[in-house]
């Protein structure tokens, strides 16, 4: 049975002092809910205080990103072991913002995919296809390819502790959601893509998130889905709606 899990990615918002403030206003509204992982997904200035600020509570915190290499002349890059040692459990790898403005490659996502296991941090990777692509037929190929890529070397035993979070671009932060049935289908397709990586048991817990335009009034209906464990979620994630999505 996997368990569901709804993380927050805050994207670049939110001051130390706006951070604190969200965490307190949101810290009772999720408390209480064993049945889902709760992750909240702060910029990296936030990520020690927010660590500090839930410790105690059902709340887990994650990075937004981070770098392959453990240390070193890479200006403006945070490794590995830092974002373990800021008490992080998570790091989402390969948005598709971070593909799109800031070179992340397929590539490079299997090399951070890698280098997460190594320090023990969960990777949440995102995968998803731009509405060209979609448009094209070609969704299912392309999620296939970018899920293949960023498992390349990762045993079964760390594959489980992964989170796949599909998110098609035409549907972040635009309002417009895939419908269940839609999201319901590409997930399926991950599901059955990691059953020929790995095996049906390793693939069956392995969690699958949808993100993209995720709201209080959407999320009970894609997570009702048999391959959707929960979701990634941006813009909703900034306010105290939050926890209806977790309550969903
Ligand atoms: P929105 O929920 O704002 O569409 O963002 C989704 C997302 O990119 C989460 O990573």
């Amino acid at each position: 049975m996997r368990k569901t899990i709804v993380a927050g990615n805050w994207k670049m918002n939110k001051t130390p002092k706006e951070a604190l403030e969200l965490i307190e206003t949101l810290k009772p509204l999720v408390a209480g809910r064993d049945d889902v992982e709760v992750v909240f997904c702060p910029p990296f200035i936030d990520l020690m205080l927010a660590v500090e600020a839930t410790k105690g509570t059902n709340i887990k915190i994650g990075a937004q990103n981070m770098y392959f290499e453990e240390s070193g002349a890479y200006t403006g890059e945070v490794a590995p072991n830092m974002v373990k040692e800021a008490g992080c459990e998570y790091v989402i790898l390969g948005h598709s913002e971070r593909r799109a403005y800031f070179g992340e490659t397929d590539e490079t996502v299997n090399k951070k995919v890698l280098k997460a296991f190594e320090h023990e941090l969960k990777p949440i990777i995102c995968v998803g296809e731009t509405l060209e692509q979609r448009e094209q037929g070609i969704t299912e190929d392309l999620v296939r390819m970018q899920t293949k890529i960023a498992l390349k070397d990762v045993p079964a035993e760390q594959a489980v502790l992964a989170v796949i979070a599909y998110e098609p671009v035409w549907a972040i932060g635009t309002g417009k959601t895939a419908t269940s049935v839609q999201a319901e289908e590409v997930c399926a397709a991950i599901r059955k893509v990691l059953c020929e990586i790995y095996d049906e048991e390793t693939a069956s817990k392995i969690r699958i998130q949808y993100g993209g335009s995720v709201n209080a009034g959407n999320a009970a209906e894609l997570f009702a889905m048999p391959n959707i464990d929960g979701g990634l979620v941006g813009g909703a994630s900034l306010k105290a709606d939050f926890a209806k999505i977790v309550n969903f």
